[in-house]
């Protein structure tokens, strides 16, 4: 079954058909599905959510975009949704000095503050990062040693890439390795196992080709999987396979 490691259904977008679309789910082969906050605003909801749905687990974190909305008291009040059922990662979190929506101390400040707490709480941690390799890296480096966890929608170098391997970390690999630019991301996928890759939407946004554009959601990734089943020219059913239970074992979720 797919393992959807990185979506949003907390979104807008799925207002209007939310629990249709997650019914759905399982028939268009997708088993499981990791729903990741952002602000700190949606935090709650995601973990809401999660207990409505047995194949649906939760991820707890602050964006770069929105680490301005951290303190010391709405950091408290978030450590405390981790007491919660099926809260399995810290994300997302890290860098993002393309929006610079904040500025970089207080990006940096919370980001490290967040690996922290992952590493308190024994879980896996979803690493945004964009336009920010050098900072990320050393970051991870220095706090992220022996954490486990995701570099989601990884868009950086392969050489980066074979880096954050040997440190133990997975490389997310979504839509993007469809688009007929991204060269970079489709050589990362040659070069790097698949034991260390797992898959992931970041639904609603980036869909895979055919529906570039259009609202995403889980039932796309095998798009996804194809794309990656052509590059390393293996059966697309052995991607769907290693990469779940990567994604499983990543997260603490028995088979
Ligand atoms: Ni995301």
């Amino acid at each position: 079954m797919i393992f959807d490691t990185h979506a949003h259904y907390d979104d807008e977008q799925f207002d209007e058909d939310r629990r249709e679309l997650l019914g759905s789910m399982k028939d268009k082969g997708v088993g499981w599905i990791v729903n990741v906050s952002a602000s700190y605003a949606s935090c709650e909801r995601v973990v809401d959510m999660v207990q409505e749905y047995p194949f649906m687990y939760a991820a707890v974190g602050i964006h770069p975009d929105e680490a301005g909305d951290l303190n010391e008291e709405s950091f408290a009040r978030m450590k405390e949704l981790f007491r919660r059922d099926k809260v399995a990662a810290v994300g997302e979190i890290g860098l993002d000095y393309y929006w610079d929506n904040e500025s970089h101390t207080i990006q940096k400040k919370w980001f490290i503050r967040q690996l922290e707490l992952a590493r308190e709480l024994k879980l896996p941690v979803l690493i945004h990062s964009r336009e920010a390799a050098a900072d990320t890296m050393e970051i991870m480096k220095e706090h992220g040693q022996g954490l486990k966890g995701v570099i989601h929608c990884y868009s950086y170098s392969r050489e980066m890439a074979k880096e954050y391997v040997k440190m133990g970390f997975y490389i997310g690999v979504g839509g993007v390795v469809t688009f007929k630019n991204a060269r970079k991301l489709k050589e990362t996928v040659e070069e790097i196992p698949l034991e260390a890759i797992v898959l992931e939407t970041d639904c609603p946004y980036l869909a895979p080709v055919p529906y570039r554009g259009k609202r995403n959601d889980s039932s796309y990734i095998r798009y996804v999987a194809e794309e990656i089943g052509r590059l390393k020219g293996i059966p697309y059913e052995e991607v769907t396979a290693q990469t779940e239970e990567n994604a499983k074992r990543l997260y603490g979720i028995a088979r």
